[in-house]
Parts: structure tokens; sequence; C-alpha cells
């Protein structure tokens, strides 16, 4: 079956209900990015900022995100970021108008019910590789037996079409102890590295995904000098 296009699936996902978080959510948060991307970056579902703006990876770990793909010379316009989750699920803290929406993490049935979303995410784009961030993400796409600590940084086979690069999740490492947010994002950034390696191997054995156009190079063009 042709793969559906972004559009037409963002259009789609919007009015969701396979799961019950849409009811508590500003809106879907869909993915966003080249939509011929080589590499594609999956994070756990919206956080704050993402369930105002609609958009992924906006707050403080889309900062994150942004700060590694930069050191790791990948161009974040050049890539399609999305999530495993596109709703935002929270619970309250504080009291009245001051109250703080918390994050919470999406149950095992959650992420099942919006999985038809990132595969068909995965099958309109056709990537290179993909870069799993963070255990919900890698378990999504790997089984629930998936662990990130021990398979990070390595292009694993998968059934998508491209490998895929687990790694932490940068929202972890700004939960982290601050003396070591320097040391972890290093080990960020050789992972995406990883990433953006697999990707240009394949595009020099000539190995398009699904053979259907040319794409925008992830990384980044490097200074002269
Ligand atoms: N965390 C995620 O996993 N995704 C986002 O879009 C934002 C924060």
């Amino acid at each position: 079956m042709a793969a559906r296009s972004l559009n037409v699936l963002r259009a789609q996902a919007r009015t969701c209900r396979n799961c019950p978080l849409w009811e508590r959510a500003t809106q879907t948060v869909f993915g966003e990015g080249a939509a011929h991307a080589s590499i594609l970056l999956v994070g756990e579902q919206p956080g704050d900022q993402e369930d105002r703006q609609g958009r992924p990876f906006v707050g403080p770990a889309g900062h994150l995100l942004e700060t590694a793909l930069e050191r790791a010379g990948i161009d974040r316009a050049a890539t399609y970021v999305t999530n495993a989750v596109k709703h935002f699920k929270w619970t309250a803290a504080g009291e009245g108008r001051g109250k703080r929406r918390i994050h919470q993490k999406p149950n095992t049935t959650e992420v099942r019910a919006c999985q038809p979303w990132l595969l068909a995410e995965i099958a309109a784009v056709a990537p290179r590789v993909i870069v799993a961030l963070g255990a919900t993400a890698a378990q999504s796409l790997l089984g629930s037996a998936f662990r990130v600590t021990q398979n990070r940084g390595k292009a694993l086979p998968s059934t998508y079409g491209a490998p895929i690069v687990a790694t932490v999740h940068p929202a972890s490492i700004l939960r982290g102890p601050p003396e070591q947010r320097e040391a972890e994002l290093a080990r960020l950034v050789d992972d995406l590295r990883v990433a953006a390696a697999s990707a240009s191997a394949a595009s020099l054995a000539g190995a398009p995904a699904n053979g259907r156009r040319a794409r925008r190079p992830a990384t980044a063009r490097q200074p002269h000098g």
C-alpha cells in the first residue's frame, strides 16, 4: 500500500481518539521537518510547551536536542522530528491559577495506540536512519524488552526500512546532576554522530529507502578553513 502523505496523516491525526490522552491535551502534536529527511528522530511525547505550540521539541528538551544536533554536524531543518505519542499526558501540581502541568510517562497501551501514526510517518518519510530518543521511543519500535542503557549508540537493524540508533532522551540529561550534564551531552552527540554516519553510508551505498526522490542531506555544511 502506498504511504500516505505527511499532510494527510497530520490532518487525520488532528482528531485521533485512539486513546483517552486527547481529552486533556490542547492539540495533537504531529511530527515536522523535512518530508524526505534522511534522519528521523523520535521522542516520547510532547511536553507543556509543545502541547501549547503544537510543535515537537520546542521546549527545554528541544533546545538541548538542537544543541546536540548542531554539535554532531546535523542540521535540524534537514531532519524529521516526531514523538512516539502525539498528545501531552500530564497531571496538575500546585493550587488554583498557579497550577503547573507535570509530565507523566505514557503507558504501554497509550504508546501502542499511537504507534500506527509513528509507523505511517516512518513509511512516508522513508528515512535512512531512525534515532530513538529515550526508552519510550526505543521500546515503541524495538519492543518492551529493549534497554537503551545496554544498546545505545549502535545502528541496529530494524524492520522499518532503516536502522535504529537508540540513545537517551535530552530531558533525562536536564533532569540529571548538573555536574554530569556536559559529559552526558557529549555522549548524546556521539550517538547522533553514529546516526549521521549510518545515514551517509546508506546514501553512499546508493540505498534509497524508497527510491522516489532526492533528499536533503542531514549533515550541515562544514565551514571552510
Ligand atoms: N519531549 C519529547 O519527548 N518530545 C517533545 O516533543 C518534547 C519533549
